[in-house]
């Protein structure tokens, strides 16, 4: 492909209407620093799906709706018979996050969809923006439940009896969402009738330091490597501060962080590759004068390579047993995601799309986990990174500039042009 396939069309994305959109949206769960917080399955998720619903129906896109509440608006093809191409990302967000992360690669497909419109570029294929639900696993956890479940990759009632800070339940909030979201056209879960989209590409903020280090205005992601998420219960018992002595005490947190310790030692990588990261711990009764009786924590566990993420992974539960002094532990896996390699022609047209617009280019690798990750079984599927101030990400101050952002914009539309013509 010359990427010259739709030069009207990428002339037509619109640097200020992607800004203006995105800049919209991130009043849905503005925290202070400019960031975001956006929960799924809040009234805040569904008051910024109404907004993006709303932009559909402006250019006159199908909106469609699944089991898992993903959220999809249809431009039509001149044959819609044909597998559609998808685009996409997720727009909940971190309690913490920042104004990009996800939500950028939905409006840039609808600013590549809108400009291929007002260029008068019909494509032979259906093109579908997507909106995945519950991609970041901040308040239900794990992440990406609403691409696994469109994948196959598990059954969409899997996280029914997960249960969010507030003791509310997936499924209960899903089945509300729902409701709440009755008006829009249902679509069956995932693929219908054994016929898979034709490809599946997503916009998305690089996350890391590598494009704005190197200058460059896209980043094509060859694959994403593996993560694995663990859930751990200590239980002890709850004692007074100042009367139960310490050799008699099961105390919950000492124990946590014995484990903790050891989960460290099994975790070092000299070469500062694997991700370890804690970011949860919830205490209970958690007051300064009464010995925890309970201590839960999350285990975030990352490599590119799937042998040293199987070895490390499989080791939890028998270091966290061996820590204990007193308390009984338990250990639940929540996210099994094998490293992933995208397709290679979807990396040659994004690379192609991208050189012929005299973008600067790099191939790369994702330390993120995305939804475009569970994509892969079912078409070719890849995506565009654009740069992020200092590769910060879910932190509110995330940042990437108008013109890094439409010059993604612009590739996906020559991307789109070209998959959704073949
Ligand atoms: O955690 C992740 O990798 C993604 O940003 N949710
Ligand atoms: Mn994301
Ligand atoms: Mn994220």
């Amino acid at each position: 492909m010359d990427g010259k396939a739709a030069p009207d069309a990428v002339a037509a994305v619109d640097q200020a209407r992607q800004w203006g959109r995105l800049m919209e949206m991130a009043e849905f769960g503005a925290i202070p620093g400019e960031g975001v917080n956006r929960a799924c399955l809040t009234a805040l998720d569904r008051a910024s799906r109404r907004l993006l619903l709303a932009w559909g129906a402006e250019i006159g896109l199908a909106p469609s709706i699944d089991a898992l509440g993903n959220l999809f608006l249809r431009q039509e093809g001149t044959d819609p018979t044909l597998p559609p191409v998808l685009t996409g990302s997720h727009m909940d967000s971190q309690p913490n996050g920042g104004r990009f992360d996800g939500i950028w690669g939905v409006i840039a497909g609808l600013e590549a969809i809108q400009a291929l419109r007002e260029a008068g570029l019909a494509t032979k294929r259906p093109i579908e923006l997507v909106a995945w639900t519950n991609e970041e696993g901040g308040r239900f956890a794990p992440g990406c439940m609403g691409s696994m479940a469109y994948a196959g990759y598990r059954p969409a009632h899997a996280w029914d009896e997960v249960t969010d800070a507030e003791g509310m339940s997936f499924g209960a909030e899903l089945e509300k969402h729902l409701a709440l979201e009755a008006h829009i056209p249902r679509r069956p879960l995932g693929v219908v009738e054994g016929v898979a989209p034709f490809a599946y590409v997503e916009c998305h903020i690089e996350q890391g330091p590598l494009l704005e280090a190197e200058d460059l205005d896209i980043g094509v992601v060859e694959g994403i490597q593996g993560s694995r998420w663990f859930s751990v219960e200590i239980i002890g018992r709850s004692d007074h501060a100042g009367t139960a002595p310490v050799s008699l005490r099961r105390d919950a947190v000492q124990d946590m962080v014995r484990a903790i310790t050891a989960l460290n030692a099994l975790m070092y990588d000299p070469a500062d590759v694997l991700r370890f990261t804690v970011g949860r711990v919830e205490v209970s009764p958690n007051s300064s004068n009464s010995v925890a009786a309970r201590a839960r924590f999350s285990i975030d566990c990352r490599h590119p390579d799937a042998a040293v993420l199987r070895a490390r992974g499989d080791a939890v539960p028998g270091v966290v047993q061996s820590a204990m002094r007193g308390c009984s532990a338990s250990v639940a896996e929540r996210f099994n995601a094998l490293p992933t390699a995208f397709s290679p022609m979807i990396c040659q047209v994004v690379e192609d799309a991208a050189r012929a617009q005299g973008m600067g280019v790099r191939r790369m690798q994702s330390g993120a986990f995305h939804d475009a990750q569970f994509m892969v079984p079912l078409c070719p599927s890849g995506m565009i990174f654009v740069p992020c101030r200092g590769g910060v990400s879910h932190h509110p101050s995330e940042y990437s500039t108008p013109s890094q952002l439409a010059a993604g914009a612009r590739a996906l539309t020559a991307v789109l042009a070209e998959l959704a013509n073949r």
